[in-house]
């Protein structure tokens, strides 16, 4: 068996050829500062060093580690802060906190070689936007994040700590703060969802005996509702919770379906067309809403086209009469087109991500959650559970902007696979579903 040295301990490397770096470090290793977010290379969260250099640990294979030395963020100023995350604290380089590690692992390695390089010498804006170029923040703290780097060089953080003006500042830079991804029980299981491949079908099979089947997976179960057609590409179908996310993807990909493709609409100008296939038929109405802001608020149908909603627009038969009028009196005033929107995602940087665990009849759900008390009211009155038998945590959140405040699939999946298997289960959405199924608002023609 090879092994790393990470942060100065040896560690053993695992001989699946398929295991990523960042899955030993965070799973193997429990050292959860490092982030999983893009998994393709691009938001530098998983950044940790090799050997020095910075690298991103979720497109490097774990064993190419083997015989280096490897630093992550909990390496960093374990014993005394690194003057970068001094810095980082006092400029409050940092919102939700989850690109943090990333950024104090690579700025912490362009300090040392810029003050090695040149001393005391303050980096342009551009040195250090060159140097931090492979890393986003979603909150967008890059002011803080420039002003830390270049004071940080500077020197000016090169003395005793300090109090930071932000409580938890400490943990983030880190790399302590534990998130809802970074929760692990003792035996927790990985739950992944089956979604629907087909923007419209009526589900007439679906066989959980072979995933059930599968050495290692402890619960299958279907998330269909009672008239079992899926409307959306993503609509969840059924799933599994398995001692890892390599057998609870086998067990997804084992399950067997069998439907009946259902005419479909594909985009806001299909949608709209007066024969386009209705999505929403009046009895499924309800259901509307569940992937889009504002669909909730109460408004008019016609097809495919909802709204305009109450909410947003009060007083529609006035607002006419007075284009009416500007119309018949040639009003210079009056400017009217069609004007259209775009979607817009949320990105958290954290996906959506729930960890459920039952202690008798005591339900603890670690939830990335905006809404903790709301959410277990929610949990409570949807699973008849006292508020006394529920417990919502959510320590840190890497960002919601809106899009974590409801009970959402990954909850209540996260529930009803613990119950079953009667175990801990993880849901973490993929990137994937983080952009496709999480909720965004939606794109306007007005
Ligand atoms: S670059 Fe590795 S998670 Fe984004
Ligand atoms: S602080 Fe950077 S993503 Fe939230």
């Amino acid at each position: 068996m090879s092994t790393m040295t990470i942060n100065g301990k040896l560690a053993p490397l695992p001989d699946d050829p398929d295991a990523l770096l960042v899955d030993v470090v965070r799973d193997a290793l429990d050292l959860t500062g490092t982030k999983l977010v893009c998994g393709a290379g691009v938001c530098g969260a998983c950044t940790v060093l090799v050997e020095g250099e910075p690298a991103v640990s979720c497109l490097m294979p774990a064993g190419s580690a083997a015989n280096r030395n490897v630093t992550t963020i909990e390496g960093i100023g374990a014993a005394k802060l690194h003057p970068v995350q001094k810095a980082f604290m006092a400029h409050d380089a940092l919102q939700c906190g989850f690109c943090t590690p990333g950024f104090i692992v690579e700025a912490a390695a362009f300090h040392d070689r810029w003050r090695a390089a040149k001393g005391t010498a303050v980096p342009s804006r551009d040195e250090i936007g060159a140097a931090l170029s492979g890393h986003l923040c979603r909150c967008g703290a890059y002011d803080g994040i420039f002003r830390a780097v270049a004071d940080a060089c500077a020197g000016r953080f090169d003395g005793d700590e300090f109090v930071p003006p932000r409580m938890e500042a400490r943990d983030k830079v880190t790399g302590l703060a534990k998130y809802t991804v970074d929760i692990h029980h003792d035996g927790q299981l990985e739950g992944v969802i089956l979604r629907s491949p087909f923007a419209h079908a009526r589900v007439s099979e679906l066989d959980l005996a072979p995933a059930r089947a599968i050495p290692g997976v402890s619960a299958a179960i279907s998330l269909l509702g009672d008239d079992r057609i899926v409307r959306f590409v993503g609509e969840p179908i059924a799933a599994v919770a398995a001692g890892d996310r390599k057998t609870a993807l086998a067990a997804i990909a084992a399950i067997k379906l069998s439907s009946e493709r259902l005419p479909s609409a594909i985009g806001l100008d299909e949608a709209r067309k007066a024969d386009a296939p209705v999505v929403f038929e009046k009895s499924a109405r309800k259901k509307a809403g569940d992937v889009s802001e504002g669909g909730g608020a109460p408004a008019s149908w016609k097809g495919n086209v909802r709204g305009p909603s109450a909410a947003f627009s009060k007083k529609p038969k006035k607002v006419r009469s007075w284009v009416n009028d500007a119309r018949a009196a040639n009003n210079p005033l009056l400017v009217e087109g069609i004007f259209r929107t775009g979607t817009q995602q949320h990105a958290c940087l954290e996906p959506h991500a729930a960890v459920a665990r039952f202690d008798g009849d005591r339900l603890t759900v670690h939830v990335s959650t905006q809404a903790v008390f709301h959410l277990m009211e929610l949990i409570a009155k949807r699973y008849k559970l006292g508020h006394d038998k529920v417990r919502v945590i959510a320590d840190h959140v890497g960002g919601g902007f809106g899009s974590k405040a409801a009970l959402g699939v990954e909850t209540t999946t996260a529930i009803e696979l613990a119950r079953e298997a009667k175990a801990p289960v993880r849901i973490a959405y993929d990137r994937h579903e983080e952009l496709s199924v999480t909720g965004y608002r939606p794109a306007r023609r007005r």
